[in-house]
């Protein structure tokens, strides 16, 4: 099976390649199709809007994934909004900022990380997975490696550690994405 990437964010592209390079044929998102609005106010609703328009781009089916960071104290924020927490233009950093400034004496820290996983048939047929890990967030960023809010992530079965303290595999052996694709690829070795 051939499927297409839908995003172009490098740090996604590792991870899913990681995940799915072995199962699939994976494809690099055509030049010329920029980003999707995401326009949805669930994960599988942006997810599914990202897939959709890759599919009708290229002809091809899509693979996309939405991922959402639910801080409990927070009522389950940033949410499907996490890219965007700190503003339009927010880099992870001032994500990462604005959250623990969120939390700051904060005694609750827990969270769940949560990815929804999707493939789209140029037919609109459509395969659909959730991961999701549960953890807390970190009183200070620790670790150099991940990217988004993973200095400030400790995955529950992490041994305490954010998932910027580990290993591409070992995050992914935990992670809510890895969770997400593994079921998706479960899935996708079923199809006729
Ligand atoms: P989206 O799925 O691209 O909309 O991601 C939402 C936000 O969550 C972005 O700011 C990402 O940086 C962040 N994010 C997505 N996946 C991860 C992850 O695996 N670790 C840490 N942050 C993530």
């Amino acid at each position: 099976m051939r499927l297409v990437l839908a995003t172009a964010n490098p740090d996604k592209v590792r991870e899913i390649t990681a995940l799915l390079g072995d199962v699939v044929e994976l494809l690099a998102r055509p030049p010329g199709v920029g980003d999707v609005e995401e326009t949805e106010d669930t994960l599988v609703g942006n997810a599914r809007l990202k897939a959709q328009a890759i599919a009708a781009a290229s002809g091809e089916a899509a693979v996309a994934d939405d991922t959402g960071l639910e801080v409990d104290v927070l009522d389950g924020r940033p949410g499907v909004y996490a890219a965007r927490y700190a503003g339009e233009s927010a880099t992870y950093a001032d994500n990462v900022a604005k959250l623990l400034s969120e939390l700051d004496g904060v005694e609750d820290r827990k969270a769940r990380f949560r990815t929804v996983a999707i493939v789209v048939f140029p037919d609109g047929r459509e395969v659909v997975a959730e991961g999701s890990v549960r953890g807390f967030i970190a009183i200070d960023p620790r670790g150099e490696r991940g990217f988004g809010y993973d200095p400030v992530f400790v995955p529950v079965d992490g041994g305490g550690r954010t998932y910027a303290e580990m290993s591409l595999a070992e995050k992914q052996a935990v992670s809510h994405r890895g969770r997400a694709f593994r079921a998706l690829a479960a899935q996708l070795d079923q199809l006729p």
